[in-house]
């Protein structure tokens, strides 16, 4: 078996590839642009490895990509590649229609004009929008995304679908809840958080810290993907959700306690531009047709994390360090 992973270097899909390296006997090959989230240290581990190769490259380049899916004949996609932070996308949407839309129609194409077997669109609770509770997602709610992120993600998995219908292309699409875990860029909440606590730094709290996400560990989220890519259904859509809802507030208590850090580092900041209130994801389907269900509970999961971020400062020092300066400044400095 060999796999084409795109955005292999990132948070999650550098965790699918340590996984699939490590559990597997598959040759893998990792497209990845390597933009600002894209880091080949999250990889040290397998980087010498016969069965691995690392592609650097856009999947919005249509000779490359077509190219690489032409030479590699993969068994299988796993397109991972995104922009993949909210603020990020209400700051600066043009390289999330850039690489989300465009680069996804561009592998989809490869991967048809190549007949490849199977084609794993990693997508994102986001899409079905914010839910009163107690409602939950099933695969059949409609699609409201409130971001250019997460629009670009409902059109991707539109288009990702379409290919099934008219191509007859096999086509599966995961969308998960919220990741966290070792190696995530400290943008999205729980790194950030982690890492601004570990340094006595003030909490960015949006809004009234009452939003509610569903947490995921980063590795039970690899294994739902690794259960779909077996098992999943041609052009069907399955959730892979943690099943542990919880208010940001909270989570940020459990973090500072675990990290051994005063409350008073909390500090409430200007709310995010159409802030989605609450995310709640039924993940009985997944369940039923691959047995997959969420091993990690949230607080092992959550003091893991925080171990890894205290052992590896040297690693969140250097992402830390130029283009995120900026992105910090921009996003935080006239929200206070
Ligand atoms: P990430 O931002 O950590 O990593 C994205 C990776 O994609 C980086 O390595 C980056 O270099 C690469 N990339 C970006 N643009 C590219 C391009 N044009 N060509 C090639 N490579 C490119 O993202 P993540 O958090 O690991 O998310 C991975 C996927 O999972 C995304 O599709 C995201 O929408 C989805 N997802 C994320 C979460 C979450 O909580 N992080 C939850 C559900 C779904
Ligand atoms: O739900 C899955 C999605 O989860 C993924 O598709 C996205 O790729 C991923 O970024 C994530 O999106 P969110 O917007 O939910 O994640 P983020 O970590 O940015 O924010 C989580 C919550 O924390 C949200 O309610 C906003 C809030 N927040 C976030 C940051 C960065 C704060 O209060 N302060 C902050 O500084």
């Amino acid at each position: 078996m060999k796999i084409l992973v795109t955005g292999g270097a990132g948070f999650i899909g550098s965790a699918f590839v340590r996984l699939v390296m490590a559990e597997t006997g598959w040759e893998v090959v990792n497209l990845d642009k390597l933009t600002y989230a894209g880091n080949l240290e999250n990889l040290a581990e397998v980087e010498s490895s016969g069965r691995y190769r690392f592609v650097q490259g856009d999947i919005a380049d249509q000779a490359a990509v077509g190219a690489l899916v032409a030479e590699t004949k993969p068994d299988a996609i796993v397109h991972f590649a995104a922009e993949s932070h909210v603020d990020r996308s209400i700051i600066s949407p043009e390289p999330v229609i850039q690489t989300n839309l465009l680069g996804t129609f561009r592998l989809l194409e490869a991967a048809r004009l190549n007949n490849v077997p199977r084609f794993v669109h990693v997508s994102t609770d986001e899409v079905y929008g914010s839910l009163p509770a107690p409602e939950e997602a099933t695969e059949k709610f409609p699609l409201q995304p409130s971001s250019p992120y997460s629009a670009s993600k409902a059109g991707s998995d539109m288009l990702a679908l379409s290919y099934f219908v008219t191509f007859r292309m096999p086509v599966v699409v995961t969308r998960a809840s919220n990741n966290y875990g070792p190696y995530q860029f400290p943008e999205k909440l729980i790194p950030l958080m982690i890492a601004n606590a570990l340094e006595d730094r003030p909490l960015p709290v949006y809004g009234d810290g009452m939003q509610i996400r569903d947490w995921l560990y980063v590795d039970d989220h690899c294994r739902g993907i690794l259960a779909v890519l077996d098992k999943g259904r041609a052009g069907e859509i399955y959730n892979i959700g943690g099943n542990r809802s919880l208010p940001n507030l909270d989570v940020i208590h459990k973090l500072l306690a675990l990290a051994g850090k005063p409350e008073s580092l909390i500090q409430y900041v200007k709310d995010r531009p159409g802030h989605d209130r609450r995310y709640a994801l039924s993940s009985e389907k997944i369940l039923r047709e691959t047995g997959w269900r969420p091993k990690v509970d949230f607080e092992t999961g959550l003091a893991r994390t925080i171990e890894w971020y205290r052992a590896n400062a040297p690693w969140v020092a250097r992402v830390r360090s130029g283009e995120y300066r900026n992105y910090y400044e921009r996003n935080y400095a006239n929200r206070v």
